[in-house]
């Protein structure tokens, strides 16, 4: 067995284990595939998280936990089975303001956190140049898990691609419903993909960054992934103008 092969089990199977002991378990049911129908104990897990949104008694916090808890375990596309963790959104759960970038990247699928290697620490100096930072705005992507080239091989770097459009399909219901539960003001699309994935539009990015639309009923910025940036740094001043429209938006609510 590689070695990476190896790691992801031994990952998985720390995750399931704490997953199940953070629900009240003491043991591992067994884990079902997509084919295998779901044990009495997980069928009572999945109950519980639909019961407790159902009722609404969980505040936006804990709401994030449950969700995150739900795609911990999602294989619904096959990116769920190659990730090494899936890479749900980091920031406050009741943030104004929302990014959403296309997909983890190797650094963020071994973190567990979206936009943590060089677009990220990129991404992190636009929003304190906003006089945001990481904790006060929401930063989320519109896959949950890293699309690789080759899928067998999550040990080895330049191996990302853009999610194609059924894993962007597959998995919006998880954005919706993280947008459900912040209730941003304003979104920024980061790049094509999230753009295409949040305006349905097939217009190329440089075509209709910074035309204001709106996604479930919220505003929407296309911008700049920040990865372009650091391939050609003078696309900087259009994203800077995009997000002072944004803080303008923020605090005047006039875009
Ligand atoms: N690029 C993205 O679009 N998202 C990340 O989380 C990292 C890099």
């Amino acid at each position: 067995m590689k070695q990476s092969e190896y790691l992801k089990i031994l990952n998985m199977s720390k995750r399931t284990l704490e997953e199940y002991l953070n629900w009240g378990e003491s043991e591992v049911p067994n884990v079902a595939s997509d084919k295998e129908p779901m044990t009495k104990k997980q069928s009572v897990i999945k109950k519980d998280i639909q019961g407790k949104f159902s009722k609404n008694t969980l505040g936006s916090k804990e709401k994030l936990e449950v969700l995150k808890k739900k795609i911990d375990f999602c294989v619904d596309c096959p990116l769920g089975k190659s990730r090494l963790n899936a890479v749900i959104g980091v920031g406050s759960p009741n943030a104004d303001l929302m990014f959403v970038g296309e997909g983890p990247g190797f650094d963020e699928d071994h973190k567990g956190e979206p936009f943590v290697g060089k677009a990220g620490q990129l991404l992190t100096k636009i929003i304190e140049a906003m006089g945001f930072t990481r904790e006060t705005v929401y930063i989320a992507n519109i896959v949950k898990c890293h699309p690789m080239i080759d899928p067998a091989n999550p040990e080895k770097r330049s191996n990302d691609r853009p999610p194609t459009s059924i894993e962007m399909e597959t998995c919006r219901h998880y954005l919706d419903k993280q947008i459900e539960i912040i209730k941003p003001k304003i979104i920024v699309a980061l790049g094509a993909s999230s753009t295409k994935g949040l305006s349905y539009t097939e217009e190329t990015i440089s075509k209709i960054r910074g035309i204001i639309k709106e996604y479930n009923g919220i505003k929407l910025m296309p911008t700049y992934h920040p990865a372009a940036l650091l391939r050609n740094p003078n696309l900087k001043k259009s994203v800077w103008n995009d997000m002072k429209r944004v803080m303008r938006y923020l605090s005047t609510g006039e875009i």
